[in-house]
C-alpha cells in the first residue's frame, strides 16, 4: 500500500515515529512535514533522537492565525496528494496539521486513518477541539488510545471501522525510556538531583495567550519556592516576553529552551510533580506514576483524573499552589493507554 503520513508539530513526530517504523516494513510511506513547527527544538531533534526519515516533503508553512495557517496547509497538502495519489492517509492527533490533511484528503476521496481518534475535552474554545472533531467525522479508520474515546465516537454516532488500538505513545516511552536513562545528560547539565524538582510545560492558547492567566501560573510558580524546570514552548516565551513575565520567570524557574524527547523522558521520571496543560505530557505523567497538577479546567484524559494520578486547576493562583503543596495520589495505577503495542495493531489492522 502506498500511505502518505501527516505531521507538523511536536507531539505528532512523536506519535509518528513507533507507526512508521512497522508500516515501512510492508508498505511504501510518504511523510509530509506541514512545517507547523520549525525551530530546530521544536522539529528537527525528534527526528534525529527518534530515527525518523527525512520527510519527502516538508511545506514550510510555518506560523499564522488559525485560518491562515490551516489555509495554506489545505492547498500545499492538495498538490502532494494529486501527485502522489496514495492509498490511505495518516494523521495523528489534533493539531492543524491534522485536520488538513484529513480534510484535503477525504475531499479528494482518499481514505483517511486517524490515529489518536475519539478524544474530547467538550470545551469548543479549543481549537484542537474543533480538529478533533471534525477529523473523526471525515477519517475512515478511527484508532483510539482509550474506551473512553470509542465511547465518545459511538455518541457521535460514529462505530465503523473503530478499534482500540491503544496509545502509541505508550510505544513511543517504551522504546525510548531506557535510551533516554543511558543518554540523557540533563539533570547534571542542570545540576539537577532526582525528585527534587518539579516539571512545568505551559503552550495552551487558553494560558499563554490571555495575560491574566499566565500571570497566575508565573505568580504560583514563582510563590511556590520550589525548584521548577521549565522548558518554555516558544508561543510562551513570546507572551511572557510581551506581557513583561520574562524577567520574573527567569529569576524563579530554571527556564531552559524546548528539550529533545529523551531530555524530556528524563525530565519526566525524576520530577517530583509535573505540572502542565499538554496533552501528550498528562499522560506521560500518568505512565511514569508521577502526579501530575493540569493547568487547565477540563482534559481529554479523564481517566488520568478519574484514577486520581492528575488534578485540574485551570490557571488559578490558589489552586495551583495548594496542588503543589498537597495533591497526593494513590499509589496504584493500571495500565489505561494499552500495552505499548498499539503501532503492531495498527499495522495489523491497516493490512
Ligand atoms: C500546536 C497545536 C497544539 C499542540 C502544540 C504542540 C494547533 C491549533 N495547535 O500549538 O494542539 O498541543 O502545537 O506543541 O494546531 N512557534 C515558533 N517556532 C516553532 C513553532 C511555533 O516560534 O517552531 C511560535 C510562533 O510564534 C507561533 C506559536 O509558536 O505563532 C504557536 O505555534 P502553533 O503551531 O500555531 O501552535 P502551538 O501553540 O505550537
Ligand atoms: N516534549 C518534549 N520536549 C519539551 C516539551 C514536550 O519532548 O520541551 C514532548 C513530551 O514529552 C510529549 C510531547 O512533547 O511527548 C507533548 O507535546 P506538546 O506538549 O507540545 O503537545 P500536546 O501533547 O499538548 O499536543
Amino acid at each position: 500500500m502506498r500511505i502518505l503520513s501527516v505531521v507538523g508539530a511536536r507531539p505528532q513526530f512523536i506519535k509518528c515515529a513507533p507507526v512508521s517504523r512497522i508500516i515501512r516494513k510492508r508498505n511504501e510511506e510518504i511523510l509530509v512535514h506541514t512545517g507547523q513547527h520549525y525551530d530546530p527544538e521544536m522539529s528537527d531533534v525528534f527526528f534525529e533522537e527518534l530515527d525518523i526519515p527525512k520527510p519527502d516533503y516538508n511545506l514550510g508553512i510555518g506560523s499564522g492565525t488559525q485560518g491562515e495557517q490551516t489555509g495554506k496547509m489545505l492547498i500545499e497538502i492538495e498538490k502532494v496528494l494529486l501527485k502522489e495519489k496514495p492509498d490511505l492517509v495518516i494523521v495523528y492527533g489534533d493539531t492543524n496539521s491534522t485536520l488538513t490533511g484529513a480534510l484535503a484528503a477525504s475531499k479528494l476521496h482518499i481514505k483517511v486513518a486517524h490515529v489518536e481518534a475519539g478524544l474530547r475535552s467538550f470545551d469548543r474554545a479549543m481549537p484542537e477541539e474543533i480538529n478533533r472533531v471534525v477529523t473523526d467525522q471525515i477519517s475512515n479508520i478511527l484508532f483510539c488510545p482509550t474506551d473512553t474515546a470509542v465511547m465518545n465516537l459511538k455518541n457521535e454516532g460514529i462505530t465503523e471501522g473503530v478499534y482500540n488500538v491503544g496509545d502509541v505513545m505508550v510505544d513511543a516511552l517504551k522504546y525510548n525510556q531506557k535510551i533516554a536513562e543511558d543518554k540523557s545528560t540533563i539533570l547534571q547539565d542542570l545540576s539537577l538531583n532526582p525528585k527534587e524538582f518539579l516539571l512545568a510545560t505551559v503552550h495552551r492558547a487558553s494560558n499563554t495567550d490571555n495575560k491574566e492567566n499566565l500571570s497566575s501560573i508565573v505568580k504560583a510558580f514563582s510563590d511556590s519556592e520550589e525548584t521548577i524546570v521549565f522548558p518554555v514552548h516558544p508561543r510562551t516565551r513570546k507572551y511572557l516576553k510581551e506581557y513583561n513575565l520574562w524577567g520574573k520567570i527567569l529569576k524563579s524557574t530554571k527556564v531552559i529552551p524546548p528539550v529533545g524527547y529523551l531530555d524530556m523522558l528524563k525530565l519526566e521520571s525524576n520530577a517530583r510533580r509535573i505540572l502542565t496543560d499538554s496533552g501528550g505530557v498528562q499522560k506521560e505523567a500518568y505512565m511514569l506514576r508521577i502526579p501530575c497538577t493540569t493547568l487547565r479546567d477540563s482534559t481529554e484524559w479523564v481517566e488520568t483524573v478519574e484514577e486520581g494520578w492528575n488534578i485540574l486547576v485551570g490557571a488559578d493562583y490558589e489552586k495551583i499552589k495548594k496542588s503543589i503543596r498537597e495533591f497526593e495520589v494513590p499509589g496504584k495505577s493500571r495500565k489505561i493507554f494499552g500495552d505499548g503495542k498499539a503501532a503492531e495493531k495498527i499495522d495489523e489492522l491497516l493490512e
